[in-house]
């Protein structure tokens, strides 16, 4: 069983895929790490995200990378949405995703294109949405319990410039699929998003 779980930023999207992953006992993949890592790269080499070719040379990252916290940071949120316009960035990271994706038994992924491009043919496809404001407010709780002082109008600013790039990009822009369920979780806590979640799964089974 593939569940393919896509979103805007903080739409509660990586919440609701780890949940469906431990409910139905599947591995998990959150895809917008892999983005995080290019970018990270990109500022630790000293390359220029918006260069295809500075990008594509930041794809070979370290494994150890992923489990770096300076990934959840909001500046390589950014930059990520900038490195994965590319292309050959979208092109480098694909059979990873893929192959994730048809391993036997299933799996979960969340991203902005696991339902139209990773895994179109997923038993079930989720898109998560929030208003831009209600997203601006979880993500900046998350970041000030992290440490963070950025402002809650600049995590605004941030969310609204990165939904705009990623869903005006021609390459693999984040629309929902034809066949996708949404899930607008506003107004849900997250117990009552995840119940949704694993109603709207179960009915697609
Ligand atoms: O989901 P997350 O906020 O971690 O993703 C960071 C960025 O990576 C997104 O803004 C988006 O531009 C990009 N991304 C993508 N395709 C995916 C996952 C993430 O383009 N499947």
């Amino acid at each position: 069983m593939i569940i393919a779980v896509d979103g805007p930023a903080a739409s509660g999207k990586g919440t609701i895929a780890r949940a469906l992953a431990q409910h139905y006992g599947l591995p998990h993949l959150d895809t917008g790490l892999l983005y995080r890592a290019v970018a990270a790269n990109v500022a630790r080499l000293e390359l220029d995200g918006a260069i295809e070719a500075d990008a594509v040379a930041a794809c070979d990252f370290d494994e150890a990378l992923l489990d770096d916290p300076i990934l959840r940071s909001d500046a390589i949120g950014s930059l990520a949405s900038v490195v994965s316009a590319h292309p050959l960035v979208r092109a480098a990271l694909f059979h990873r995703q893929k192959r994730f994706a048809y391993q036997p038994g299933g799996a979960v992924l969340d991203g902005r294109d696991i339902g139209t491009v990773i895994a179109p043919d997923a038993d079930a496809k989720l898109f998560i949405r929030a208003t831009p404001n209600i997203r601006a407010k979880r993500r900046h709780a998350e970041l000030r319990a992290h440490g963070s002082t950025i402002s809650l109008d600049k995590v605004l600013a941030d969310i609204r410039a990165r939904d705009l790039r990623d869903s005006t990009r021609s390459n693999a822009p984040l629309v929902p699929a034809n066949d996708a369920a949404l899930l607008d979780t506003s107004f849900l806590s997250i117990e009552a998003s995840v119940q949704r979640a694993i109603a709207i799964v179960e009915a697609r089974l």
